[in-house]
């Protein structure tokens, strides 16, 4: 189960924003997705309960009869949500979770060098550090007509991270945001240059969440072979005990996934049902393992 968590201990980088897009994004590949909250605040939760229940399913977390939040069953990938200020061993903890982690960096000398502080970080810690948790960076609300995209896209080769390019600050964001949407559930027509500086982004995700996964996964879409392993750089052992763990329902069932072009956003009429009846907003906690300090 392919997990990507937004991580950036800076407050209002954009994890929530990049998380929620990340999910819908996912969402409307087939793909049944959580959106978890590691953070107090649960942006992500209630962005999920304004969400329109005709739009292509996005679980949050479920709670078992033993009261413990779990992903939901048949649930095949997960996004995380993190709070500003993670660090230290709840950092660690989400890390033991994550395949992929993106982190949102504004253009701002302070934004900086606050990321890179957390990269130093997240670089001490052995799953990072040996590749198996992958890193990369996105700029986050770019203006367009400045050098900030370049500057950024510097200062992260510097840090030998990937840059995923510059998502542009536009209002499309925070509107969409209000409504219980993405600009991925607009027409494409009304979205377009935002989709397109997406497009990176999606090319270095579309691997790391929909490798082949024929030899321990009976579902259609894995023995059909979909998704093409474009980086070729999925390790079966990244999925971890670790993540298993997560499930407390034991192995992870596989949802029969509906394959699209990872380019294309498509009108929000198709909308995969989840294999389960989960409904957003009836979680009031967060996990135990993830909770963070007052
Ligand atoms: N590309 C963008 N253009 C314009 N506004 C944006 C863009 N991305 C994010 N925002 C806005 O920036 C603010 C901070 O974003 P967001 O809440 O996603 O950050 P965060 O890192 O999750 O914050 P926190 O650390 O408090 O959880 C929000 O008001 C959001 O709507
Ligand atoms: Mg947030």
């Amino acid at each position: 189960m392919p997990v990507i968590a937004i991580v950036n201990r800076k407050g209002g980088s954009g994890k929530s924003t990049l998380a929620a897009h990340i999910a819908a994004w996912s969402a409307r590949q087939g793909s049944a997705v959580m959106l978890g909250d590691v953070d107090r605040q649960q942006s992500s939760r209630a962005w999920l309960k304004r969400r329109d229940p005709a739009l292509p399913a996005i679980a949050p977390w479920a709670l078992d009869q033993k009261n413990t939040l779990r992903v939901p069953s048949g649930i095949t990938h997960v996004v995380l949500d993190t709070p500003g200020g993670l660090h230290g061993f709840e950092l660690a903890r989400v890390v033991m979770f994550a395949d992929a982690i993106i982190m949102p960096v504004c253009q701002s000398v302070f934004d900086r060098e606050s990321a890179a502080a957390c990269h130093a970080e997240l670089m001490t810690l052995p799953r990072v550090a040996s590749g198996r948790c992958r890193l990369a960076t996105v700029g986050m609300r770019i203006d367009g007509r400045t050098h900030a995209a370049e500057t950024l896209r510097q200062w992260s080769e510097s840090l030998n991270l990937p840059f995923l390019g510059a998502l542009r600050e536009t209002q499309m964001y925070v509107r969409c945001l209000e409504r219980g949407l993405t600009i991925f559930d607009l027409s494409p027509s009304q979205a377009a240059t935002d989709l397109a500086q997406w497009q990176p982004l999606i090319d270095w995700m579309t691997p790391l969440l929909h490798p082949v996964q024929a030899a321990n996964d009976p579902s259609p879409a894995a023995r059909s072979g979909v998704r093409p392993t474009r980086l070729g750089s999925y390790r079966p052992e990244s999925l971890m005990p670790a993540q298993e763990s997560l499930i407390q329902g034991g192995r992870l069932s596989a949802h029969a996934a509906t394959s699209r072009p990872a380019a294309v956003p498509v009108p929000p009429t198709s909308a995969p049902s989840l294999p389960h009846a989960v409904h957003p907003g009836e979680i009031t906690h967060i996990p135990q393992f993830l909770r963070r300090g007052v």
